[in-house]
């Protein structure tokens, strides 16, 4: 399997994490030890509300630690860059004891990592790994690369390339596609491309996948900050510069439900999904409410579900790790290297989510009910 996609990207976000590189030291849990938990703090930093993944996340993490006595400080910065070093300033003025993190841009919080170090506050990298410093003590986060291969299989499979279960399809092709990822300044964007990139290459390079705007590299496919807009606003001019002669799109590899959403939009208003011309396949992340809806409904293919209530009980216990002065457990120690150091992670498993899958995958879970699918929106 090529890492070809995985590389060439990696060395993107190499090449900004080192503009970014600061020194200091790892965090290494200060004076907690003898501590009661309702005289500590933890200060969970999360990116943005407009995507109810990180809404989930924030009230997830934010009320087991409760749960266990803590206290916790629970900020959103609103996607924007420097919100976020203020309040993760602040946290640590205000004597956090530990911090959790989910970044906007994965090399822009050097300086207050530096600061967390020499405050002796342990930092964990949640879900986005903070990369070009050596003060990241723990990743938690789920299979990144998986996710891409997931992306990637679920637009063959449903293509009719493969089958669900690995074997060959009965479709020939060939077939048109156009390819989104998310954030270049998202460290987890590499991962889900390659991922998807590694999957889908042989099918390029046999001619049975054929992109027709040539736009391949991640700067020309990356949706900055993972916006659904901006990702409407491509695909309006894809299908503009591209499939003006009367050629059709038969499939669009979208990395997050919300970017899949804004691609639906671009294609419904140009006439797709109504008559003859049949919505292409459209994968996603993060099974939110609306896209379960269109997956459903059979507007959207797929999504990738990544569980975040499991990701915060495993943010959870790396925070109360560090507060016992332990080890968090980790089940990688090898895959993530934020340019300065190799990061031990506890990495969790996805599932890919089709239509036949969402009884059993989300509703029997607890993670919606049937009447929040049926409805497309999340019960207060
Ligand atoms: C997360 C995805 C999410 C994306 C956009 C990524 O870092 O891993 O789950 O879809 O950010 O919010």
């Amino acid at each position: 399997m090529s890492r070809k996609f995985l590389v060439a990207l990696g060395s993107a976000a190499l090449a900004l994490s080192l503009a970014a590189c600061s020194g200091g030291g790892a965090g290494s849990g200060g004076d907690t030890g003898d501590k009661k938990p309702g005289d500590l703090t933890i200060g969970v930093s999360m990116p943005t509300q407009t995507s109810e993944r990180w809404i989930a996340d924030g009230n997830a993490v934010k009320s087991k630690l409760e749960a266990k006595g803590y206290k916790v400080d629970l900020q959103y910065a609103g996607d924007d860059i420097p919100t976020q070093s203020q309040q993760v300033d602040q946290m640590i003025t205000q004597g956090a004891d530990v911090l959790v993190i989910a970044a906007i841009d994965g090399t822009a919080l050097s300086s207050q990592l530096q600061a967390a170090a020499a405050a002796k506050i342990p930092v964990i990298s949640y879900d986005r790994l903070i990369r070009g410093s050596k003060d990241v003590d723990f990743y938690v986060s789920f299979d990144n690369y998986k996710v891409g291969v997931a992306q990637g299989t679920a637009l063959l499979v449903g293509l009719g390339l493969l089958n669900k279960d690995g074997s060959k399809g009965t479709a020939k092709g060939p077939f048109n596609v156009e390819l989104f990822a998310g954030s270049l300044d998202d460290n987890n964007t590499q991962y889900f491309f390659g991922g998807a990139m590694d999957t889908l290459k042989p099918f390029v390079d046999a001619g049975t996948l054929k992109v027709k705007s040539k736009q391949t590299t991640p700067e020309q496919v990356a949706t900055l900050r993972w916006q659904q807009e901006t990702a409407q606003k491509r695909m309006e001019n894809l299908l503009t510069s591209s499939y003006n002669d009367g050629s059709k799109v038969d499939g669009v590899l979208s990395p997050y439900d919300g970017i899949s959403r804004g691609i639906i939009t671009a294609l419904q208003n140009a006439g797709y999904g109504s008559g003859a011309k049949k919505l292409p396949v459209v994968t996603g992340q993060d099974a939110e409410i609306a896209s379960i809806k269109l997956i459903n409904d059979g507007v959207q293919n797929s999504t990738v579900f990544k569980d975040t209530r499991l990701l915060a009980d495993q943010a959870v216990n790396a925070a109360e790790a560090f507060l016992q002065k332990k080890e968090p457990q980790a089940n990688d120690t090898k895959t993530y290297n934020n340019g300065v150091k190799v990061v031990p992670a506890y990495l969790l498993p996805i599932a890919t989510v089709y239509k036949d899958d969402i009884k059993a995958t989300l509703i029997d879970s607890g993670y919606w009910t049937a009447e929040e699918v049926a409805a497309g929106q999340a019960k207060k």
